[in-house]
């Protein structure tokens, strides 16, 4: 399987032989260490929007591998402030670096990037479009836990609440899942439910697609709870944001009636939809989940420079 040169922009690009090797490259790298994989090699992370994990844990790994990092994480300190157009700005960097990061608030920017760009770009998040390389580290924590997963056996219930509107991870992957044998359930608060075009593709995949009332209802049928954030500044009216707001908050209380397996996921940052007496439970996952972004985001590199 050769991933040398490729961008990661979409993750409807990949097949699940795909999906599966990078996952199992990530699990080996994770497990023993390239200290000198990507050795002088230079990565670029234009960040237009705000982020801690993606850029830091993008960074961590190109460290990790031995190679350096580049760029900016205020785009009001590039020339993209001056006017300079994405696709300029594309064609100076890839003159510098080996590798692209870019996270950008307009959905399609990554790949109008790919389109310029000599070197791969990885699409860090695009709007409310896609966040690829959050899948693949989502699907890394999911089949730790567990292996049925990627192994085949009984189909794993995963839930969705929160804002699946506007939560990029979250389309990203539903998309994912078609690849597997999973069952969704999704809890959205009024306005903010999945767009029919995901429900969709994830029928015609072959998932069964539950639509439930209420964040408990999701808590007490699900193997996994994949929480989101209100995306507060995807909203276009700020009364609609803060209606719903307060909705959509999980506690420890509520997760009496879970799964004593259950696992909760997040992408983070969580504002408010987690609350703190969770992250001691059994069923938090989310900082291990960010976590697992180093290995996944390592693999991701070492593929497609060519080195693994
Ligand atoms: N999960 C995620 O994309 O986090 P950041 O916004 O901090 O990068």
């Amino acid at each position: 399987m050769n991933f040398r040169g490729r961008h990661i922009i979409s993750i409807a690009d990949f097949s699940r032989e795909e999906i599966l090797h990078i996952l199992q490259l990530a699990g080996e790298l994770e497990r023993r260490p390239r200290p000198d994989l990507l050795a002088g090699r230079l990565m670029a992370t234009l960040f237009f929007e705000p982020s801690t994990r993606t850029r830091l844990s993008f960074e961590a790994a190109m460290h990790k591998l031995g190679g350096r990092v580049i760029g900016f994480s205020d785009p009001g300190s590039s020339s993209a402030r001056k006017g300079e157009s994405l696709a300029d700005t594309i064609r100076m960097v890839d003159q510098y670096a080996d590798v692209v990061v870019m996270r950008h608030p307009r959905c399609g920017s990554a790949r109008l990037a790919s389109e310029v760009s000599r070197v791969p770009v990885l699409n860090g998040g695009d709007g409310a479009n896609q966040h690829p390389t959050q899948t693949f580290l989502d699907l890394y924590t999911i089949a730790k836990d567990f292996p049925q997963l990627v192994a085949g056996g009984p189909a794993l219930t995963v839930g969705f609440a929160g804002d699946l509107k506007y939560g990029r991870t979250v389309h990203s992957l539903v998309a994912a899942l078609g690849h597997f044998r999973v069952d969704l359930v999704l809890a959205a608060p009024r306005g903010l439910e999945l767009p029919e075009h995901y429900i969709d593709e994830a029928r015609q995949a072959g998932l069964k697609v539950t639509q439930v009332a209420t964040l408990q209802e999701a808590v007490e049928r699900c193997d996994v709870l994949y929480m989101t954030r209100l995306q507060e500044e995807r909203f276009p009216d700020p009364l609609e944001f803060d209606h719903v707001k307060a909705s959509y908050r999980l506690t420890a209380t509520m997760l009496a009636g879970a799964r004593q397996s259950m696992k909760v996921l997040h992408p983070l940052p969580r504002v408010n939809e987690i609350a703190q007496d969770v992250d001691a439970t059994v069923h938090a996952r989310y900082f291990d989940q960010a976590g697992n972004g180093v290995p996944v985001r390592q693999a991701l590199l070492g593929l497609v420079l060519g080195a693994l």
